[in-house]
């Protein structure tokens, strides 16, 4: 029996929504409707493995799924809704803690980064962390999770607790009927090139929504003076735009700015470079300024409309939790079976 066709991802409502989730994640799930069936989740369990503020949590957790569906998710044809309102999420992880080896997740480099100088003091569902990932993951039996680089071993992860879980089981699971492969072996979804939106002042950090200064991130929930103001003050060099890409080399702020243009166009850095290169700031920033402006302001607009019906938000997310549980609640049955659980 062949696996269906399935993504899931998820966002973690532990910040304002920046740029880089939409240009990086949010809107690259959009086309995936197209070819799968598509699982969109605010994992808000994954957020308070470092505290959250409960207001901001639910703040926040609306916020993604406004987002979600301001970027053209459709929440008919994409199932959209929040973790924790599935709780079999918690009960596949449990089981897959028993299933990952201490080896394994001490090699977490997310977690080694996250929990620094202070491993010590960090929460126990931080270290856990990466095994509710692959619970989200296979709950479903997602055959494809569309994420970036940073995700790539956590996704290694869930291929090997599958493969875990397959072998220690393979009596059970042939018994109940199954093919040897219960779980799946999900595939990171290649969604375009890698993109890496950086700080609007420095070109060599991230863009995050925990610098120092507000004007190095777009928010997207910023309207148009903002987004445009935040673009015309940018941090730049005295250089024209170089005619082609390799050009960009050892000018990480001039690289960021045209990256950010060809992924808001939808062209090639090649094909950005073809109508502005030997081109001043005085030109780029403000085409710039106005090409943002045309693609997020309306994406925000929508995004407050949203946030501001909860009853609306919480429809859509009741429902997707239901269709969630839909899908998730066989998995499970057959889990507890194959573990052994008595019912
Ligand atoms: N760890 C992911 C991140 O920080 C968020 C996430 C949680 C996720 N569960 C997931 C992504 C399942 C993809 C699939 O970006």
């Amino acid at each position: 029996m062949a696996f269906t066709p399935r993504v899931f991802s998820g966002i973690k409502p532990s910040g304002d929504l920046h740029l880089g989730n939409y240009l990086g994640a949010i809107r690259r799930f959009v086309p995936l409707q197209d070819t799968h069936q598509t699982i969109y989740c605010v994992v808000d369990m994954h957020a308070i493995t470092v505290w959250q503020e409960p207001e901001d949590l639910r703040r926040w957790t609306y916020e993604i799924a406004a987002a979600y569906i301001a970027a053209g998710l459709d929440p008919k044809r994409s199932i959209i809704f929040n973790q924790s309102q599935v709780v079999e999420h918690a009960e596949l992880s449990w089981i897959f803690n028993c299933v990952a080896r201490m080896g394994w997740m001490s090699r977490m480099t997310q977690f080694k980064d996250k929990a620094g100088e202070n491993s010590e003091q960090v929460s126990l569902g931080l270290f856990a962390y990466p095994s509710l990932m692959a619970a989200d993951i296979l709950l479903y039996k997602a055959t494809g999770v569309p994420v970036g680089e940073d995700q790539k071993q956590h996704l290694e992860l869930t291929r090997d607790i599958a493969k875990k879980f397959n072998h220690d089981f393979r009596k059970q699971i042939k018994a109940f009927g199954h093919d040897e492969e219960f779980f799946p072996l999900t595939e990171t979804l290649a969604t375009g090139p890698a993109m890496r939106v950086k700080s609007l002042r420095d070109g060599t950090k991230k863009m995050s929504k925990s610098d120092a200064s507000d004007m190095s991130t777009i928010y997207m929930m910023d309207d148009a003076d903002m987004i445009s103001k935040k673009i015309k003050k940018a941090t730049t060099d005295p250089e024209a735009l170089p005619t082609e890409a390799a050009g960009l080399a050892g000018r990480a702020e001039a690289e960021n700015l045209v990256q950010i243009y060809a992924a808001l166009a939808d062209l090639s850095v090649a094909d950005v470079l073809k109508e502005y290169g030997g081109s001043g700031w005085g030109r780029f920033k403000p085409a710039l300024a106005d090409l943002a402006v045309a693609v997020l302001a309306p994406v925000a607009t929508e995004m407050r409309r949203l946030v501001g019906d909860p009853g609306e938000m919480d429809a859509i997310l009741r429902d997707g939790a239901e269709r969630a549980r839909a899908i998730a609640q066989p998995v499970m049955d057959d889990v507890r079976k194959i573990v052994g659980f008595v019912r």
